[in-house]
């Protein structure tokens, strides 16, 4: 009997790369698989539709809580597939009271979300935004363009794990002095040439802070007025992670009174309200994202730091790999 698989939240390019993904597979399964791809994301008004399938394959900003998870069960859905590496929007003891396994693609290219923290390092510092608009306009003036030179500069890293550090490798490549702080000090970390701190020495000694730990009660809001105060004035602050690691409310008053200097956003605490959608005719009511792209020193991307063909193509390989036999299922500790 073919297995019925149901994806959310899916675009264009999630259809091509499972399509291809699928056709290019040598396993027999792959065949009994049966496809349904939706737009809309997965939530608990969403799930019913799940009704008569098999495994439910979801992305970041799916909202797999308790309730959506019980519409699931009552489904008879069998498996959450998430096609991503975190797992903060799922109710994971739900699942397991549920009975529903829950999986997820832990490490596909850390150097893609990387490479992307440093673009956005690389561009707020450099200006690169501003002098591509400037110089089509005929305007080669460079005043307000000035950056200042990454070699020899101090930055703070927040969890070293699979990203955090591949942002290090990086970085020490640049002639950077890396600080960094982790509940587990990892010792190849060290052999980069990086130092373990404790949070209060790297907010006070970094011009840099890039922040790459999971979001978890603990790291809610780690980004806040107070730990704010203890930052260097000028700042560059950037989070590639989950966007409820920083108060975004915080960030506005820390704009505003300089002391961030540079802010970089890949990810943002209610953007499951606003990313992957063409919202260009739309009037956008979250009023802290619109004041916060007005700040001429902010720069943020839709959650893109994932979206590159190697990354997505391995995110479809591990997932329908994870589908079959039954690799990567998230336990709670
Ligand atoms: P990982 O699990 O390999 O590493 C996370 C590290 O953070 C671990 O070493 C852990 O001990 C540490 N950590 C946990 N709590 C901490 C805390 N309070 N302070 C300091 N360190 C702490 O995860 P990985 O693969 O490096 O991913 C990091 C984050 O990047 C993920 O949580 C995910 O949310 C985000 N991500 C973003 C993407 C994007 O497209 N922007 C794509 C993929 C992941």
């Amino acid at each position: 009997m073919k297995k019925k698989i149901a994806f959310f939240s899916t675009q264009d390019y999630d259809r091509h790369v499972f399509d291809a993904a699928l056709k290019s597979s040598v396993s027999n399964q792959t065949k009994d698989m049966d496809i349904t791809y939706f737009e809309h994301t997965l939530c608990a008004s969403t799930a019913p539709l799940c009704q008569g399938f098999d495994v439910v394959v979801a992305f970041v900003n799916d909202d797999l809580n308790a309730k959506t998870i019980e519409i699931l069960a009552s489904c008879k859905v069998k498996h959450i597939a998430l096609r991503c590496a975190g797992f903060n929007n799922v109710d994971i003891s739900a699942a397991e009271a549920a009975n529903i396994r829950v999986s997820r693609v832990p490490a596909y290219s850390p150097e893609t979300v990387a490479e992307h923290t440093i673009a956005l390092i690389l561009t707020l510092n450099r200006n690169t935004h501003k002098a591509y608009n400037r110089v089509r306009e005929g305007n080669f003036q460079l005043n307000g363009l000035m950056g200042f030179t990454l070699h020899n500069k101090t930055v703070g890293i927040v969890g070293t794990g699979k990203i955090g550090k591949a942002v290090i490798r990086i970085l020490r490549g640049f002639g950077c002095k890396v600080l960094c702080c982790d509940p587990f000090e990892d010792e190849t970390v060290k052999d980069l040439g990086a130092s373990y701190v404790d949070i209060e020495t790297l907010f006070s000694e970094s011009t840099i802070i890039s922040l790459h730990c999971p979001l978890t009660e603990d790291s809610n809001h780690m980004i806040n007025e107070a730990s704010l105060q203890k930052m260097q004035d000028g700042v560059m602050l950037i989070n590639t992670s989950r966007g409820g690691l920083v108060d975004d409310t915080a960030l506005i008053n820390g704009l505003k009174r300089r002391k961030i200097g540079y802010l970089g956003l890949d990810v943002y605490e209610r953007e499951s309200e606003l990313f992957f959608t063409d919202r260009s005719h739309e009037i956008i009511q979250d009023d802290n994202f619109q004041r916060l792209i007005t700040f001429p020193n902010v720069l943020v991307t839709g959650h893109q730091g994932f979206f590159t063909a190697e990354a997505l193509n391995e995110i479809a390989h591990v997932t329908l790999d994870n589908i079959i036999n039954g690799n990567n299922t998230v336990v709670l500790d």
